[in-house]
C-alpha cells in the first residue's frame, strides 16, 4: 500500500470535527505522488463532497482550465485542501477545523514533497503567509526550506468576480517560469557541489 492510500484510509476515518457527522465523503485530495506542484484549496463544497474528490464543481472546471493553460492536467499535479469535509451550507472553516485537519495536510506535504506550493484562497494563504494580504502578494513567489511558495486568488472568488479572472489567468502563466527557475537554481547548486575542491579531492580517491 502507498503512503498516501494509507494515509487517505487514516483520513476517511478521522471524526475530529462535528462537521464529520454531516459529511457524505471525505475529500482527502488527489494527484500524483511524485507532483511538482501542489495546489492547496479551501474546503470542499457540494460536489466535491458527494464524490469525494477535489475542485469537481465549477469552480474545479476553472481550476482544470487554468491547469491546461500551462500544459498540465491533474494527474500531474497534487490537489488538496485545508479541510478535508464540508463545511454545512459551505460555511467558512472554522480555526479549530483547521487545526484540527492540519496533522492530515502536513503528511501530505511531507510525502509529496512539492517543489512548488500553491495556496488557493485567503484560508490557505494564511497557513503558509501569515499575515499577509492577497491583493498585495498573489501571483508572487517566496522559497522557504527548499520549496517555493506562491499564493493566487481562489478560482471560485475569480468566477464569482469577474475581473479576477484575467488576474488569476495572469499568475497561473507566471508557474512555468518558477518552476524552470527552481530547477535550475538546483542545478546550478548540484554543479557547485561536485566542483567543490572537497569533492574534488574525494572524486581522486575513486576507483
Ligand atoms: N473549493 C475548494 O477550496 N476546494 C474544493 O475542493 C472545491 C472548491
Amino acid at each position: 500500500m502507498s503512503a498516501l492510500s494509507e494515509l487517505y484510509d487514516n483520513i476517511r476515518c478521522c471524526e475530529k470535527c462535528e462537521i464529520a457527522r454531516s459529511r457524505i465523503k471525505v475529500v482527502p485530495g488527489e494527484g500524483a505522488e511524485d507532483a511538482e506542484i501542489m495546489f492547496i484549496g479551501e474546503a470542499p463544497g457540494f460536489h466535491e463532497d458527494q464524490q469525494g474528490r477535489p475542485f469537481v464543481g465549477p469552480a474545479g472546471k476553472f481550476l482544470d482550465e487554468l491547469l491546461a493553460s500551462i500544459n498540465l492536467n491533474r494527474q500531474q499535479v497534487y490537489i488538496a485542501n485545508v479541510i478535508k469535509c464540508r463545511p454545512p451550507a459551505n460555511r467558512d472553516p472554522l480555526p479549530q477545523e483547521i487545526l484540527n485537519c492540519r496533522e492530515w495536510l502536513n503528511r501530505q506535504i511531507e510525502i509529496i514533497n512539492p517543489k512548488v506550493v500553491v495556496t488557493l484562497g485567503r484560508y490557505s494563504m494564511a497557513m503558509f503567509f501569515p499575515q499577509k494580504t492577497i491583493s498585495k502578494i498573489h501571483g508572487t513567489a517566496e522559497k522557504r526550506n527548499g520549496v517555493l511558495y506562491v499564493a493566487m486568488y481562489h478560482p471560485a472568488a475569480a468566477l464569482h468576480q469577474g475581473n479576477l479572472k484575467d488576474v488569476i489567468k495572469a499568475d497561473f502563466l507566471r508557474l512555468p517560469g518558477y518552476i524552470s527557475a527552481y530547477n535550475k537554481t538546483a542545478e546550478a547548486k548540484e554543479e557547485k557541489k561536485e566542483s567543490s575542491p572537497v569533492t574534488k579531492q574525494l572524486n581522486m580517491f575513486e576507483v
